[in-house]
């Protein structure tokens, strides 16, 4: 009798699709479910859209690269639920385009330092590390303390997120360069990191 197995491992070109089709079949079988099930596309209760500040400290973020150094995603082993608390959970990134997971941790975890610090705290923090903590190797960055908003795209950056189903009020949107215009990108950032995590209970 011919051994069926034998002849796949022996020709790359099967052994080439066939390895395909199977991780294929497998990756549907584990995405698809996710895509219907409620807690994994449902935003978690209490969760609240950016205001139109803390998006523009988002973009500030994104900008400034502190996602090479912090991830925003706390695993679910015992030494990350001590340290950063509750662990990540789906329902709090739906609104998250694109999410800063990352995985690189030159820096602690940030998914959750929404309120552990005060704003004050950010502020001696951001324009010198070494202030606040002694050892730290994070780098300054104190033009973000002159760098004024003007706003001019604010509306916009919520019309977007308003486009990809984050719920955005007509309101929210024709506020959104008011309610930014004259803050600097330093009071962005801090509004945005103080909102961190803070959505589940
Ligand atoms: C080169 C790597 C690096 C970059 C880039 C970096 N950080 Fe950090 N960050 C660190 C390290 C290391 C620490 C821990 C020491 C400390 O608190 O300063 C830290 C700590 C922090 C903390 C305190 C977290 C806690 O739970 O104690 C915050 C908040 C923070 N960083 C925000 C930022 C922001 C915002 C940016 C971008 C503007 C940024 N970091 C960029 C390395 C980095």
């Amino acid at each position: 009798m011919t051994n069926h197995h034998e002849k796949i491992e022996k020709s790359a070109g099967w052994l080439g699709i066939l390895t395909v089709v199977a991780i294929s079949f497998g990756t549907l079988v584990e995405i698809t479910p996710l895509m219907f099930l409620k807690e994994t596309t449902e935003p978690v209760d209490g969760l609240k859209p950016y205001t139109a500040l803390q998006m523009e400290g988002r973009d500030v973020f994104i900008r400034e690269g502190c996602t090479n150094c912090h991830s925003q995603m706390i695993r679910p082993f015992r030494h990350e639920v001590e340290r950063y608390g509750h662990y990540s959970v789906a329902g709090e990134s739906v609104w998250e385009h694109p999410f800063l997971w990352g995985s690189k941790r030159t820096g602690p975890d940030l998914a959750r330092v929404g309120g552990r610090y005060s704003d004050d705290w950010h502020y001696a923090h951001l324009m010198d590390p070494r202030s606040v903590v002694s050892q730290s190797n994070m780098p300054a960055y104190p033009w973000l303390n002159d760098a004024v908003l003007d706003g001019k795209l604010t509306a916009k950056k919520l019309e977007t997120f308003r486009s990809f189903g984050v719920p955005y009020t007509d309101d929210d949107i024709a506020g959104a360069e008011a309610a930014v215009k004259g803050k600097t990108e330093m009071q962005a950032l801090i509004a945005y990191l103080q909102s961190l995590g803070t959505a589940l209970k």
